[in-house]
């Protein structure tokens, strides 16, 4: 067996996990999920999951992977032989394959709105809803994007750990957080936008109900791109210096600032636009901001063809090293368990998540009739793995770490054998032990009984 890679250095460890991070589900699904659960009063809920339950589990995860260098599975079969905990690797990573082959399709759109930017076509004074509702339902044009999305994910993950991920993580990031700076600045400049701020800024504590706490522990799972074993597969790759507490609050603080900022983008632009509403649903991002382009760009079109164009492409990258981590989880489990090698082992998960795919790409048209309890089948994809099987996962990896682990093992993976300080460690076992576990169960049981 060839010897198992690690990322080269600690920044690049740190950049891969926060490119796991950030993607769609900060700048499409953030955003959306605002606006369907009532702005600001959301925001304040999302805040506290992420920094009382997404960093305790995050914490846990990287300790899981990097102890027992191996993919998700095979590392809970390390840790505890012969039992159940096996299951929640398993399902970690069938999951994450679900999850990636209705994420290549959102991922497809953006490729293809950027496509349309710099070939002028979207910045023709166009109905955005009827732009984005011809092209969802159309047969052939979003299938084709997210096949061109899935190869080129493809091809980076066959490339390997160092080369492929880390070395193409470390030139997106920064970037990436760079054009959304820029993008804010220009959306606080456009008429109208101080309602949408109020909407983010002034929580209606009213707003705050079972589903809405969910709704908030679920997104921030999946932003963190957590309870899947993405981040148990990186830090698998992780050096054994590398300092697992500093890294989480890095990955945590990049990944809510983009959040956050794409929200103080996104909305002052919707409500200068009056013809969209907050509550658009998967279609904000893409019925809103080409109007926007269109509307601040207008006297000086090439600018709005280079600014979308731009956008477009940065999310489109953002997509790409989430879903990287996405394959990768699946893939670092099938070459580790049946001794195949990196691109045959990626080429099995390609082709399955592409024929998956197609059909959440056709659920939009074609298929739409095809329902089950009112959603299709991208919806239900979408639905099940956010809200109900990242928070169970998140419940069994606290409950793994906290109770089922030694807490020798635990403190000393924390703390890299003793070496460097992790102040917080108290509190972290007590979060991983009853507040994390509790708190998502009770969401979970007053969603029931509602
Ligand atoms: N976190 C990514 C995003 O924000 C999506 C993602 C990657 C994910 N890996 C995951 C979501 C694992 C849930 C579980 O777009």
């Amino acid at each position: 067996m060839e010897k198992r890679s690690n990322f080269g250095s600690k920044i690049g460890a740190v950049l891969a996990a926060a490119g796991s991070a950030v993607g769609l589900g900060n700048v499409w699904r953030f955003p959306t999920e605002v606006g369907n659960n009532g702005g600001a009063a959301f925001i304040v809920v999302y805040l506290l999951c992420i920094a009382f339950i997404g960093i305790p589990v995050m914490l846990s995860e990287f300790l899981i992977g990097r102890h027992t260098r191996a993919n998700t599975i095979t590392a809970f079969s390390k840790l505890a032989p012969g039992t159940w905990w096996r299951l929640e690797g398993v399902a970690g990573v069938f999951v994450a394959f679900i999850i990636l082959s209705y994420y290549i399709v959102v991922s497809g759109w953006t490729l293809f709105y950027f496509i349309q930017s710099v070939g002028g076509q979207l910045m023709a004074d166009r109905d955005y809803s009827l732009v984005y509702n011809d092209f969802v339902t159309d047969p052939w044009m979003p299938v084709l994007m997210a096949l061109a999305f899935m190869g080129l994910t493809h091809v980076i993950i066959a490339r390997g750990v160092q080369s492929g991920i880390e070395r193409f993580s470390k030139l997106m990031m920064p970037m990436l957080l760079f054009i959304i700076g820029i993008l804010v600045v220009c959306s606080f400049s456009m008429p109208g936008s101080s309602e949408g701020l109020r909407f983010l800024l002034k929580p209606d504590f009213s707003k705050i109900t079972g589903s809405v706490v969910l709704s908030a522990v679920g997104q921030a799972f999946y932003s963190l791109s957590l309870a899947m074993g993405c981040l148990c597969t990186y830090a698998s790759y992780f050096r054994s210096d590398t300092r697992l507490p500093k890294t989480a609050m890095g990955v945590g603080a990049i990944d809510t600032s983009v959040a956050v900022l794409s929200g103080f983008f996104i909305f002052p632009a919707v409500f200068s636009v009056d013809s969209v509403s907050v509550d658009a649903g998967p279609g904000l991002v893409f019925i809103t901001l080409p109007s926007v382009f269109n509307i601040a760009f207008h006297g000086v079109p090439w600018l709005g063809y280079v600014f979308s164009g731009l956008f477009y492409l940065l999310l489109m990258l953002a997509a790409l090293t989430s879903a990287m981590s996405l394959h990768e989880s699946v893939t670092a489990y099938l070459l580790e368990t049946f001794s195949i090698s990196r691109k045959r082992a990626a080429i099995i998960v390609s082709v399955a998540c592409m024929t998956l795919g197609v059909a959440c790409s056709l659920s939009f048209g074609m298929w739409s009739h095809l329902t089950l309890f009112g959603m299709n089948l991208f919806e239900l994809f979408d639905f099940v793995s956010s809200k109900v099987i990242l928070p169970l996962g998140g419940i069994i990896i606290c409950l793994f770490t906290g109770w089922y682990l030694d807490r020798r093992l635990v403190e000393n993976e924390l703390t890299n054998g003793g070496t460097v300080r992790f102040r917080l460690f108290r509190l972290y076992y007590f979060i991983v032990r009853y507040v994390a576990p509790l708190a998502i169960a009770g969401v979970f049981v007053q969603e029931l009984i509602a």
